[in-house]
């Protein structure tokens, strides 16, 4: 592994989803440069497996489990407070949990389950976080989106989907209001010293996509030989997180380290005031704040 982004030693870092794929190669790889790692999982059992093995593949043992199912909005808010009472300081957070759905859900909260944990958690969550991030800066957010952004189109009178349901593009449509959040939290954040970006992981062979049966579990079973290992899929954001080539970076979308585009709508500050606003009426954010 090519740890040589620079020594992460007395950071704290907290990743969404590292009990598999992008999220546990990137705790393995932050650990081993030292970080204090937090490891958020939803299953206890998925948890502590991937706790112990992060733990020896990095010969860290300041690594860490906390439990929260980020389709619920409580237990993000739990997450949270549980994260601020143990921790002084948060110098990385990585929103990497996400997932895609061939058949359309609704959360406990009554949400569309990608949107709800995709786009809510990781808005609702860093929101929480922020004041921690903001005492804690330089200090950085980092949000994994994807290329599927362009087969999304965010449609203010049906960001739940409840009319017309598929699978991929209600995912690219989470993935692409990643970036309009990174983008909105950026000029949000100007003049803080904490800084957020996103990126593009490439095609990556993980669990994505085997929570789905029929042709989605299929697609993804026939791909898995062709794509990038997580720890390659991995690359940019442990770069993201950790090097000091992107000290002071704010505000972009990312793949294989290099800036790219995003779709035109992200680049509309209306469309995303209208998004974070709209996010916010879904979380009880202003209410709770
Ligand atoms: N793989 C790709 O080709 C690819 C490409 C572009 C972008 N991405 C993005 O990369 C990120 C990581 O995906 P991955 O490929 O590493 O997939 P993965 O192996 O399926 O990992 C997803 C992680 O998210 C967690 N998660 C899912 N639903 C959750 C919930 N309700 N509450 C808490 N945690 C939850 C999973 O927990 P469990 O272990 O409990 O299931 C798992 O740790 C995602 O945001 C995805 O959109 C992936």
């Amino acid at each position: 592994m090519d740890n040589s982004n620079g020594g992460m030693g007395g950071k704290r870092v907290l990743i969404t989803g590292s009990t598999s794929g992008i999220g546990k190669a990137t705790a393995v790889a932050l650990a081993a440069m030292g970080a204090d790692v937090v490891v958020v999982g939803r299953n206890p059992e998925r948890g502590e497996a991937a706790l112990e093995e992060i733990k020896d593949q990095s010969h860290n043992e300041s690594v860490e489990l906390m439990l929260a199912d980020l389709s619920v909005q409580g237990e993000v808010r739990r997450l949270a407070e549980e994260f601020l009472e143990r921790h002084d300081r948060l110098d990385v957070l990585v929103n990497n949990a996400g997932l895609v759905q061939s058949k359309r859900t609704e959360t406990s909260d009554g949400i569309e389950t990608t949107f709800a944990i995709n786009h809510l958690a990781p808005f609702l969550l860093t929101n929480l976080l922020l004041e921690r991030l903001e005492k804690s800066a330089p200090s950085r957010v980092i949000t994994v989106s994807s290329e599927a952004q362009r087969w999304g189109n965010v449609d203010f009178e049906d960001l739940q989907s409840r009319r017309k349901y598929r699978g991929f593009p209600v995912y690219g449509m989470t993935k692409l209001a990643n970036i309009m959040f990174t983008y909105e939290l950026a000029e949000r954040l100007k003049g803080t010293g904490v800084t957020a970006n996103c990126l593009h992981p490439g095609s990556v062979g993980t669990n994505f996509g085997k929570n789905n049966r029929g042709p989605m579990a299929l697609f993804f079973r026939v791909a898995k030989p062709f794509m990038r290992s997580p720890e390659q899929g991995a690359d940019t954001l442990i770069w993201l997180a950790s090097s000091p080539e992107v000290d002071g970076v704010s505000g972009k979308y990312f793949s294989d380290r290099e800036e790219i585009e995003a779709k035109k709508v992200a680049y509309d500050p209306a469309a995303r005031r209208t998004l974070w606003e709209i996010s916010e009426d879904l979380t009880g954010l202003e209410v709770a704040a």
